[in-house]
């Protein structure tokens, strides 16, 4: 199994800027890919996790004089892939093309790193609305790499129907449904399901953050991003931007993006908040996704039957396989979340 092209040749997210430290390396894995992410004073470098020379890991160096430093024969390689120096030889290796390690373009900004394994992504990698706006305060919340598939994840935050179920008690209740109405729009290369409810949720989470909701939005912006947006009654309240970058086939990593609006409470303190009632949330996902992960790698494939809540239907599979959609919105759907 491997990932659609659309993923496979996309910019991705690969860690937080705090986490690649000056002098440090990380091993990550991007699409199927080993990658060594290291920042050295010559600036921030992915290259592939192999040596050109005699294939050690190069994640396994350390960063001297601004490059990353193989530690099996020690030759150093700029964050570009140039080989800098071959330790003992007096030859000139830097402009020589064939000792070259393998890099990747990267990105930073607003606390993300990003990186691309296609020659085709563009200059940089799109970002979703919010994204750095300097009115909002902002966020990022990072556990490490899960077990599951990032499509499962991205489909996870899609649905509302299993915050009743699953989350019973911190988002919505199992006991306690309330009318909505499911809006869903297509936007070409994305898709966006908006819930409309005149009462708030019944949930711990929801009363406290969200007092003055009056809609939802979660949109999906291909390949491996959801964002979710909560609107009062003339502003927004919250958004959370979630990134599934793929690591492996059953693996992904992903990262959480808080942004609200500056003045109702100092950050630090929404953050607690955020972070406190959130993270029984998150375990329960966690788990669903890494129980969800065995089952379908025991039987071989995934099968899923469709019901009457999935009413993106494969339309998510569509798109993250790089697929478009006819735009336009869809009438109401009334159910009860
Ligand atoms: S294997 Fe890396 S320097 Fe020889
Ligand atoms: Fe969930």
């Amino acid at each position: 199994m491997s990932f659609p092209d659309a993923v496979q040749e996309a910019w991705h997210m690969v860690a937080l800027s705090r986490d690649v430290k000056r002098g440090s390396v990380r091993k990550i894995a991007l699409c199927n890919t080993p990658v060594a992410l290291f920042r050295s004073e010559a600036g921030l470098g992915a290259l592939i996790d192999r040596c050109p020379h005699r294939n050690y890991p190069l994640s396994e160096g350390r960063v001297r004089e601004g490059a990353l430093e193989c530690p099996y024969h020690g030759w150093r390689f700029d964050p570009d892939g140039a080989c800098q120096s071959v330790p003992g030889c007096l030859a000139e290796t830097a402009q020589d093309t064939r000792l070259r390690a393998q890099s990747l373009r990267v990105w930073e900004g607003h606390g993300a790193i990003y990186a691309t394994l296609s020659d085709a992504a563009p200059e940089q990698p799109p970002l979703p609305p919010d994204f750095g706006n300097p009115e909002l305060d902002h966020f990022w919340w990072q556990q490490g790499t899960w077990r599951g598939r990032a499509f499962d994840a991205i489909e996870n935050v899609m649905d509302p129907f299993h915050t009743n179920h699953l989350h019973d008690g911190f988002i919505r209740r199992r006991d306690k449904r309330l009318p909505v109405d499911l809006v869903v729009t297509s936007h070409g290369d994305g898709i966006d399901m908006t819930i409309k409810q005149t009462q708030p949720d019944m949930g711990l989470m929801s009363r406290f953050l969200e007092r003055d909701r009056e809609c939802s939005v979660s949109r999906y912006y291909t390949p491996a991003t959801v964002q979710a947006r909560w609107e009062g009654k003339d502003k927004l309240t919250l958004c959370v931007t979630a990134i599934f970058t793929p690591a492996t086939d059953g693996t992904f990593t992903p990262f959480a993006r808080f942004s609200t609006p500056k003045g109702i409470a100092p950050g630090w303190l929404k953050q607690a908040a955020i972070r406190l009632f959130l993270a029984p949330v998150v375990a329960q996902d966690r788990r669903a996704l890494e129980r969800q992960h065995e089952v379908m790698t025991y039987f071989g494939h995934p099968r899923f039957a469709t019901g009457p809540g999935d009413i993106l239907g494969d339309r998510l599979h569509r798109l993250w396989k790089g697929e478009r959609l006819a735009r336009g919105a869809e009438p109401p759907v009334k159910a009860e979340l």
